[in-house]
């Protein structure tokens, strides 16, 4: 890593104009974002189609097509924002954790970019990125505040503490949220991707049908486990096979849905109690699950504490959450080399 001021870079300016790239799963994204908050255009161009044909993201196909896709997705992203190349700052990009070959082709691309423009190059994290997708559309959000965060790799309960300053107080000991809801949604035969199908089935389904285990795991109060419950909805589907009985996929959808987020929502509230925080925030493509923003909402209401969520489009994989999240990194002078390469296991708060 090399540390650089953004003096150095002779860019010390009143507003700060970051292309972000991200391709670190299954949608090319690129966006122009002014100042971190201000998104002058937002790309996304998804592979879901393609990879639903397979039950998942298959990694060869995501690398690809995001060949295929970065030049056209970056230049819609200039035309968008009405910028050129010489306009920009910096560029921001993913480079971990995700996939290998679909992170390279990102990194890759913005290095190119980088060096062809003279540009500084920022390396973003990519749940950092979901964490900061908030700052978007919250003018008033800044740190200190409690982040839940579930995406389809990661459930974390973190201390933003400052700008790009993490401190990880709870996570999960196995699958992810995003996980279990795609696991789930395969066995009661909804494919992929899980999370929405589950999201929509539910509403027509009754949460108290079927009881699923909340779980909790003893000495560890911040975190999380979600094998359980993905087990105890395969074992009733199993036995609902086994003795030939009809099962209602809106019913194991809805009550599955509903176990997930009592959990979810339980130790954030009972963490912002005991940490006195007064802001929650939520991060990842979870964080777009109905249920949880309803039930989350009212918990936050109860309890006099402030809830912020993004929207929908900035709730899952998009490239502007990357340039607020990279803009954070500039102020500090956090740049990086020629040499920055894709971290595909890449912990919060690190700088591999
Ligand atoms: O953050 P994200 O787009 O990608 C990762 O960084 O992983 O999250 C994707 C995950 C998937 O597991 C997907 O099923 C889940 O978010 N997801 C949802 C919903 N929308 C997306 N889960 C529950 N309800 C939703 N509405
Ligand atoms: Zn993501």
């Amino acid at each position: 890593m090399r540390i650089k001021t953004a003096q150095e870079w002779g860019k010390m300016k009143k507003d700060i104009t970051i292309l972000a790239i991200e391709t670190s799963c299954d949608e090319t994204a690129a966006a122009v974002v002014r100042n971190g908050r201000i998104v002058l255009s937002n790309v996304i161009s998804s592979q879901i189609d393609l990879h639903t044909l397979y039950g998942g993201v298959v990694p060869e196909i995501a690398s690809r097509k995001h060949i295929e896709n970065i030049d056209a997705v970056i230049t819609e992203a200039l035309e968008e924002a009405g910028v050129e190349l010489s306009d920009l700052d910096a560029i921001g990009v993913t480079y971990g954790p995700g996939l290998v070959g679909a992170l390279l082709v990102g990194v890759a691309e913005a290095k190119a970019i980088a060096y062809a423009s003279h540009l500084p190059l920022i390396g973003v994290h990519h749940i950092e990125g979901h964490v900061s997708a908030n700052y978007i559309e919250h003018p008033e959000l800044e740190p200190p505040f409690l982040c839940l965060i579930v995406s389809g790799g990661h459930t974390h309960l973190v201390i933003v503490k400052e700008y790009g300053e993490y401190e990880i107080i709870g996570k999960t000991h196995d699958d992810a949220a995003g996980e279990a809801f795609d696991k789930v949604a395969r066995a009661i035969g909804f494919g992929y991707p899980g999370g929405p199908k589950i999201d929509r089935a539910a509403k027509e389904g009754n949460p108290e049908a079927i009881s699923f285990p909340r779980a909790h795991i003893d000495g560890h109060p911040n975190d999380f486990s979600f094998s359980g419950i993905k087990s105890a909805v395969l074992n009733y589907l199993n036995q609902a096979a086994m003795k030939e009985e009809v099962v209602n996929p809106s019913d194991v959808a809805a009550s599955f849905q509903a176990a997930v987020v009592d959990v979810l929502v339980e130790k954030t509230i009972n963490a912002a109690l005991a940490l006195n925080m007064k802001t929650v925030a939520m991060a990842g493509g979870v964080a777009s699950n109905t249920a949880l923003r309803a039930s989350m909402e009212a918990a936050c209401k109860k309890e006099g504490i402030t809830l912020v969520y993004p929207s929908l489009i900035l709730c899952t994989d998009n490239a502007a959450m990357i340039g607020s999240a990279a803009y954070y990194e500039y102020q500090k002078g956090i740049f990086r080399g020629l040499d920055l390469n894709a971290v595909p296991n890449l912990k919060i708060g690190e700088k591999g």
